[in-house]
């Protein structure tokens, strides 16, 4: 036995949460536009109470014009209309809390939309104003001003400035937008950005949130000067590198092994982020009820990470790091290691997820000939995941996830074993990703595979995803058999073992446990004690190899993530919870 991480009993809600993403525009639909809105998600809350989690983080519901499914924010202080009002926000903030389940909104401080009206303000008035100084507006380089001030790439494809025509019909200066020309980067150094920031933050704790994801924490402050930089930045899974995967970045386990993952660029994890989260904290700690701040971060190594969340800076990052592992016992035993003595170097929780919905579903990369590695997106023309093999070892991930020491995150639809869309007609798709790689070296499908509508029930139209059948992204036939309904109440379904895992992970404290490796031979095997803080723990056995596995003589199986045959084996692709 190898003990990695100590039990760590205490009352903080966030260091234990398993906390529930629910993406607005695809949970539910009550008004049957075909976009899901802030009223259906308080319809179908009770779903989650069920389910067992113990909070909800919604992504953007702001008002915007969806260039980038809301992550490009017109107006931080309303709703969107597509997804209601301030008053359904209250009653969906209202009615989580009565089930006491937590509230995460998401806040999307490196860019605005280009409809903010303080970017309107820059685009009206002239270069070196007042009004541009809010954003990174900068000369052109070359004759005229006609090359971008950079080589700076956007992460969804083609150059990171777009050039703007000034007031008397010249060509003019370019602005920075990491992402999308629709979402133009804010430039931190300004006080009244920083200012707006705490404002808006307030503006949600007054309204009874309980914390904030924060959208690319590590981007918000950039490199003096805004040096050219040569490298590349992927979406999801920090620099590029020929090195290898974000698996064995994690290889040694040392926490501050300095990995393979290179240089972030000048535009990524600089210092100066974590002013800027200091300042906030300050802000969350003047509410009463703990809220928290969680950081959407693509660093690493894990140690760079951990920064993230010292004492005095955000209460969680997500773990990429273990999202991006293989299908492999020996990686999954290093990112777990190394994440525990990270986060433990500075008193702060760890945090798991295998989904979200920027990048392709756990069931399905797990069912790719390359198990567990990474596409930005799966298209028709793609190598199909194989969708049993994947769901089973979806499955047996979720499983090793759960019985974790610290917080989970569970992706909407995750409980359902849904996979990705893989064949959406090119004309269905939304993500600008898509189009700004299309037909180039870089095409990538997307991420609109993973944001399909949910299935609640397999007879009613859209599966019950709104009243009249409309869905924004079409669903698959064969969800029919994914449909909450088909499977609640049913034994060996993946809602049943969602929930089963859940209330075990709850009865015994399995959050503010602590983690112990069982050595062994097989190198195809994860096994590891967790010791809940009440005590009482689980023996995980996860087979990640080809071959049935013996169970130890005398094992007491407490939950499955498949079927067990008779022979006392645990199958390949397969997770066992035995009594400890
Ligand atoms: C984050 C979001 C992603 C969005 C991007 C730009 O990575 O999760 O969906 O496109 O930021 O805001």
């Amino acid at each position: 036995m190898t003990l990695v991480h100590a039990p760590f009993p205490t009352a903080e809600w966030w260091r234990t949460a398993v906390i529930y993403q629910v993406y607005p525009r695809s949970f539910a639909d009550s008004d049957g536009d075909g976009v899901g809105d802030l009223p259906g998600i308080t319809a179908r809350l009770d779903h989650l109470a069920r389910l067992g989690v113990d909070a909800v983080w919604l992504s953007p519901f702001y008002r915007s014009p969806q260039k980038d499914a809301g992550y490009d924010v017109a107006d931080y202080r309303d709703i969107d209309p597509v997804f209601g009002t301030l008053d359904d926000a209250d009653a969906m903030i209202a009615a989580a809390h009565e089930r006491g389940l937590r509230v995460i909104v998401d806040l999307v401080p490196n860019h605005t939309s280009a409809d903010h009206p303080w970017f309107r303000a820059a685009l009206a008035a002239a270069p070196g104003s007042p009004e541009r100084a809010r954003y990174l507006f900068r000369d052109g380089k070359g004759p005229g001003g006609a090359e971008p001030p950079n080589d700076w790439r956007s992460i969804f494809g083609g150059p990171a400035w777009t050039r703007v025509t000034e007031a008397d019909g010249t060509p003019g200066q370019w602005y920075l937008h990491l992402f999308d020309t629709s979402q133009p980067d804010l430039d931190w150094t300004h006080p009244e950005v920083r200012a707006e920031f705490v404002s808006v933050l307030r503006f949600w704790l007054d309204r009874g949130v309980d914390g904030f994801r924060v959208d690319v924490a590590h981007g918000l402050v950039k490199a003096d000067g805004l040096p050219d930089w040569g490298g590349e930045v992927e979406m999801v899974g920090g620099t590029v590198d020929e090195g290898g995967d974000a698996a064995d970045d994690a290889a040694a386990e040392d926490a501050d092994v300095v990995t393979g993952a290179g240089d972030p660029g000048p535009m990524f994890d600089q210092d100066g982020v974590h002013e800027i989260y200091r300042e906030w904290r300050k802000v969350l700690d003047e509410y009463d009820g703990e809220r928290a701040l969680v950081a959407e971060a693509w660093v690493e190594p894990l140690s760079r990470l951990a920064r993230y969340v010292r004492p005095d800076e955000m209460h969680q990052a997500f773990n990429f790091t273990f999202l991006t592992t293989r299908w492999d016992a020996a990686a999954y035993r290093r990112v777990i290691t190394a994440s525990l003595r990270a986060n433990d170097t500075v008193g702060a929780p760890t945090t798991w997820v295998l989904s979200n919905h920027d990048v392709v579903r756990h069931p399905s990369r797990l069912g790719l000939p390359d198990a567990g590695s990474r596409p930005h997106g799966i298209g028709r023309d793609d190598v199909q995941p194989d969708e049993e093999l994947g769901l089973r070892r979806g499955r047996a991930a979720t499983l090793l996830m759960l019985a974790l020491p610290g917080s989970a995150y569970v992706y909407q639809g995750e409980e359902l074993g849904l996979p990705e869309h893989t064949t959406l007609p090119d004309e269905v798709r939304t993500d600008p990703a898509f189009f700004r790689t299309r037909g180039t070296d870089e095409a990538e499908a997307g991420r609109d595979g993973c944001r399909v509508p949910l299935p609640w029930e397999a007879a009613a139209p859209a599966f019950g995803f709104s009243p009249t059948g409309a869905s924004w992204l079409p669903q698959p036939q064969s969800w029919a058999r994914y449909a909450a309904d088909a499977q609640d109440g049913v034994e060996g379904s993946t809602l049943e073992m969602y929930r089963a895992a859940l209330r075990l992970r709850r009865e015994r404290r399995l959050g503010a446990g602590g983690l112990e490796w069982v050595d062994g031979d097989d190198e195809s095997v994860l096994a590891f004690r967790t010791v809940g803080a009440d005590g009482r723990g689980v023996a995980v056995l996860g087979n990640l190899g080809a071959t049935p596995l013996p169970l130890p003589p005398g094992a007491r199986v407490l939950l499955a993530s498949g079927p067990l045959p008779d022979d006392d084996t645990v199958p390949a692709d397969t997770t066992v919870w035995l009594e400890a």
